[in-house]
């Protein structure tokens, strides 16, 4: 939810935690500090963006090479100076960036406060300070420790302390924290985009871990100051992929990135002469996935989504009862699962709480869990027993758009994986293959169309209501297309099952609320274009999104936007496009901050 930066080494800290901080802005971005250490402590905090804190420190001589850094998103207070991070004890001596959420912090606080600890702001953060003041004995590690003791919840903190020059604490329990080994020194940050520009090679922590620095040497230990072996990762990469390529946004990118991420996500996944996918992941759980009877399905917002894709698919070609559950419903019902259920969660970030919490509970139960991530390393990725990974370079832009393609492609890759070992045949496995090869170009042919979608979200952009309706395999496609509208322009938009409209949502309808209709021509088709008359009849406005040649849908509504034939169960993959560029040019159109909108951060890492 936030996003720290910490830096200790032979450079000055200043520039590369500026840069980590911007890396990191869309953790979460209503307000952010800094903090270093030269004999003296020097700390600004500013709310709004970095470029905020940057105005702030422009002109101070702000110079020493160990700082830590923090870019909020509020979870307890609300965003203000005072609320942000780094927060210090009350001498201010010991300074500390946390992310994640302190459980406990209202009893930890009651009690420092009769201790006669001073406190400054409304957070829970707030309180590690002070604990680490109260344990302080002339040992920050030791103090420490002894702090990661008293608190309860999720956190990655860095700590450093005015009568300890050259050392720097860092520990994590349920929020992300990697190291940067660069040649000069070392970057700790919540994740690698704040790391790359100065080395590739890190190191992730697990939760339990702590890492302690004496100027460019460090050791990691558990909480039993037991020291650990770690292995270096090499980050792939490129900075490029974080720039935004010449486009406007990075959602405008990751929206065109799509046909190369659907290459990305196949490479070496397809064994076309037996109809079967390949998953390196997963070999070596192929028995114990040959025995699942169920699979339930773990995830939120976009992924999950993707996932009710997945139920269908699993359904009608693995013949695998599957349910796909919000990640945070997930957890609060009386789970019915047995040794041949399959935990499967799907996460962009792979940092999502509530997901992450999920898989935990799985674990604990001793069920099998596996996950579908994107981010190599993550918790989730850490946590589930297998899993396949999209491969598709990392998603910026809050608005999830080339993930869930990705995901659905994954989950079709999952579907013949698991299809063939049942009763799939060999040619279906066969015209499944041929289909997923074909979508890169078909998404290219659909975002050639893009002049055509501006020139409908310009005819639509003013509007302050919008329906999304479709069926079966594109249902979760019109909740989709609601969640991007609705989270990049802020306009009110509502997903619904195309035959629920005369259900109580059709009483919405009027000339002032359009609607988006998926209707390839599909095994629901002619259902579908009664829905559409419906509508109609009510004097509701319709975009339909539709197969190319179908000369009969655009008869009867307001705009079409074709694209090409496919297997039903692939047309999601195609039918999303079009309601991702119109949501982008809406929002564009409406002068929203398109990449970083207001209220939402990209990883939701608290509950
Ligand atoms: C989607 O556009 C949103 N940013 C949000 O719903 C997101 O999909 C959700 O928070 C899940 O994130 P994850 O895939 O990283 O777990």
């Amino acid at each position: 939810m936030c996003g720290i930066v910490g830096y200790i080494g032979k450079k000055e800290s200043l520039p590369i935690l500026i840069d980590g901080l911007k890396r990191l802005e869309y953790r979460g971005y209503d307000s952010a500090g800094i903090a270093i250490q030269n004999g003296a402590i020097q700390n600004y905090k500013s709310v709004g963006k970095i470029d905020q804190l940057e105005k702030k420190i422009k002109g101070i001589d702000l110079f020493g090479n160990l700082g830590i850094a923090h870019t909020r998103w509020a979870t307890h207070g609300a965003p203000s100076e005072e609320n942000a991070h780094p927060h210090c004890d009350c001498e201010g001596k010991i300074w500390i960036v946390h992310n994640g959420i302190i459980e406990n912090y209202q009893k930890i606080k009651e009690e420092l406060q009769i201790e006669g600890h001073v406190f400054a702001s409304e957070t829970d953060s707030e309180v590690v300070a002070h604990l680490i003041e109260k344990f302080y004995k002339g040992n920050l590690l030791e103090a420490v420790r002894l702090t990661l003791g008293e608190i309860i919840g999720a956190y990655s903190l860095v700590v450093f302390h005015k009568d300890e020059p050259g050392k720097m604490v860092a520990a994590k329990k349920g929020s992300p924290l990697v190291l940067g080994l660069a040649d000069d020194g070392i970057i700790v940050a919540s994740d690698v985009t704040a790391i790359i520009r100065q080395t590739r090679n890190v190191i992730y922590l697990e939760d339990g871990e702590i890492a302690f620095f004496e100027n460019e040497n460090f050791k990691i230990l558990n909480f039993n100051n037991e020291e650990k072996e770690k292995e270096t990762q090499k980050i792939e990469w490129s900075l490029e992929e974080l720039e935004k390529k010449g486009y406007s946004h990075f959602m405008l990118k990751e929206i065109f990135e799509q046909p190369n991420c659907i290459i990305d996500s196949l490479r070496g996944r397809l064994i076309p002469s037996e109809g079967k996918a390949k998953l390196g992941g997963l070999d070596d759980d192929v028995k114990n996935l040959s025995e699942i009877d169920n699979l339930a399905m773990v995830s939120c917002g976009t992924a999950h989504y993707a996932s009710l894709i997945g139920e269908y698919m699993l359904e009608e070609y693995a013949d695998i009862p599957s349910k796909a559950s919000v990640a945070s419903e997930f957890r609060y019902r009386k789970q019915l699962l047995n040794k041949n259920t399959a935990v499967l969660a799907l996460s962009q970030s792979g940092e999502t709480a509530d997901t992450l919490a999920a898989i935990v509970e799985a674990n604990d139960k001793n069920i099998f869990t596996l996950g579908i991530v994107n981010t190599v390393g993550s918790s989730i990725a850490r946590a589930t027993k297998a899993g396949v990974y999209n491969h598709i370079g990392p998603e910026i832009a809050v608005a999830s758009t080339k993930a869930f393609t990705s995901q659905v492609t994954i989950l079709t890759l999952l579907t013949l994986f698991l299809g063939r070992m049942k009763n799939m045949s060999l040619a279906t496995g066969e015209r499944i293959i041929k289909e997923l090869n074909k979508l890169p170009s078909q998404i290219e042919k659909i975002l050639k169309n893009e002049d055509e979608i501006k020139r409908i979200a310009q005819k639509y952009y003013k509007v302050s209501n919008f329906a999304f309706l479709g069926r079966k395999y594109n249902y979760p496609v019109a909740l989709e297309g609601a969640l991007k509208l609705k989270e990049v322009s802020y306009i009110h938009a509502e997903g619904f099952e195309s035959g629920e409209i005369k259900h109580g949502p059709l009483a919405l309808i009027d000339e002032n609320f359009p609607s988006f209709f998926i209707i390839p021509q599909d095994s629901v088709y002619e259902k579908n274009l009664s829905n559409v008359q419906e509508i109609k009849a009510r004097g509701g406005k319709v975009i339909a999104i539709a197969t190319e040649g179908d000369e009969e849908i655009e008869k009867i509504v307001d705009d079409v936007i074709y694209i090409p034939k496919t297997l039903e169960m692939l047309t999601p993959i195609l039918s999303v496009i079009p309601l991702q560029l119109f949501a982008y040019y809406v929002a564009c159109l409406n002068g929203r901050d398109v990449d970083k909108p207001r209220n939402l951060a990209k990883s939701v890492t608290v509950e």
